[in-house]
């Protein structure tokens, strides 16, 4: 093996922050099946939990009998069908936004956006723990690339006036923090915004489907969606339960990414079939309200539960639920060992967070139950009793 490859792969096991993957087998609910055996998951963001939705696996069938399986081209070639289109269409009319691009992955998305929105010596304003592609897009575009305090809003006040009044500049914000559970202040972000004749960029992936009316997000929940200055992206991996994303706004903005946009243009689109199964997900987030209600229901539950422990919990009225344990090597065996128990929810661990703040994100789904809940809180009562000397 090349020697510095194996000193960095070394390092990383040294540090606690080597990966593994566990080959699933099964579909991604609240069970997660591994060697045979059934794990109650809190780990995946199927909030609404679709992706075994048999509505949306029928619409994904019929379209791969319609379509086929590959576009075999990029959208600006001849992978764009009618179903991306109505998809498209579909979408703006759902978020209130004049006009949407299909891209394949919200990462992408994220990276052909920022790319497209603003060039070398512009100014961007990005809070401190944006999602890493955002952070990725900001670097690729090659602007000034400026970090505010997390949900600070006088630090981004104070960042702002620093800049050249005379470039232009792009605020970017997740709406709800995918390690955080928390949510921006989109309102009070976009009076600086304006203030400062900032564009803003809202990254929706992980609120759409669950907040706001309808699962419209939080940029619709607060009448800011067809605004000349905010843009939304999204993915389709989460609430939706299916695959694929989105950038959305104004019309001539969106027209622009698409010329523009290198990781929409020179990557294949994305399949009829994951786009027809978007479409049917669409429909049922928009019409069963239920399933946001059973959600919050369990979120309460949560925390009204968890309040009574010796944990130290982030501040989240969400789907995502934060355990800090600090310590990376206590938060691998505190997984572990809910791994034993019957309980799959790995250990989030840095760089995907800061050194020092590894946690437990635990990611409730309309499929879980208050006894899930109530079951995991029990084991992780017992772990932390028997293993306090550890914790501590
Ligand atoms: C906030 C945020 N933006 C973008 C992405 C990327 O989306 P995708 O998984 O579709 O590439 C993710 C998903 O990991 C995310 O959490």
């Amino acid at each position: 093996m090349d020697k510095f490859i194996k000193n960095k792969l070394k390092d990383l096991k040294l540090s606690n922050n080597y990966r593994v993957r566990r080959p699933r087998d099964s579909g991604n609910s609240h069970i997660f099946i591994y060697k045979k055996k059934e794990y109650l998951s809190f780990a995946s963001n199927d909030y609404l939990s679709l992706s075994n939705d048999k509505r949306v696996i029928n619409s994904a069938k019929k379209a791969l009998e319609k379509y086929g399986y590959s576009t075999s081209s990029s959208a600006l070639i001849s992978g764009f069908t009618k179903a991306h289109y109505k998809l498209e269409e579909e979408l703006s009319d759902f978020l209130g936004q004049e006009k949407t691009l299909l891209f394949s992955t919200g990462y992408q998305a994220n990276l052909g956006v920022i790319k497209s929105l603003v060039s070398r010596s512009d100014n961007i304003i990005s809070d401190q723990l944006n999602h890493a592609s955002l952070i990725d897009g900001s670097i690729l575009s090659r602007a000034i690339f400026k970090r505010y305090k997390h949900s600070d809003i006088n630090d981004l006040e104070h960042v702002l006036s620093s800049l050249d009044k005379n470039k232009k500049k792009l605020i970017i914000s997740d709406s709800l923090f995918s390690m955080d559970g928390d949510i921006a202040e989109i309102k009070k972000i976009n009076t600086k915004a304006n203030k400062y004749k900032a564009l803003l960029l809202i990254d929706e992936a992980h609120a759409l489907g669950v907040h706001g009316k309808d699962g419209r997000g939080i940029v619709n929940n607060l009448k800011l969606n067809n605004k000349k200055n905010i843009f939304i992206t999204g993915t389709f991996g989460k609430s939706f339960g299916t695959f694929g994303a989105f950038f959305s706004g104004r019309s001539d903005y969106v027209e622009y990414v698409m010329q523009k946009s290198r990781s929409y243009i020179y990557s294949t689109s994305l399949p009829a079939n994951a786009v027809e199964a978007t479409r049917r997900s669409l429909k049922i987030i928009k019409n069963e309200t239920w399933r946001r209600e059973k959600l919050f229901s369990l979120i309460k539950y949560f925390r009204k539960n968890i309040r009574s422990m010796d944990y130290q919990v982030l501040n989240s009225d969400s789907q995502i639920q934060i355990i800090l344990i600090c310590d990376t090597k206590k938060a691998l065996y505190v997984s572990e060992k809910l791994l034993k128990h019957g309980i799959y929810l790995p250990a989030i661990r840095p760089p995907t967070v800061e050194e020092g703040k590894a946690r437990l994100r635990i990611s409730l789904t309309v499929d879980h139950e208050e006894s899930d809940i109530d079951y995991l809180l029990n084991i992780l009562d017992t772990i932390y009793k028997k293993s306090c000397t550890i914790l501590k």
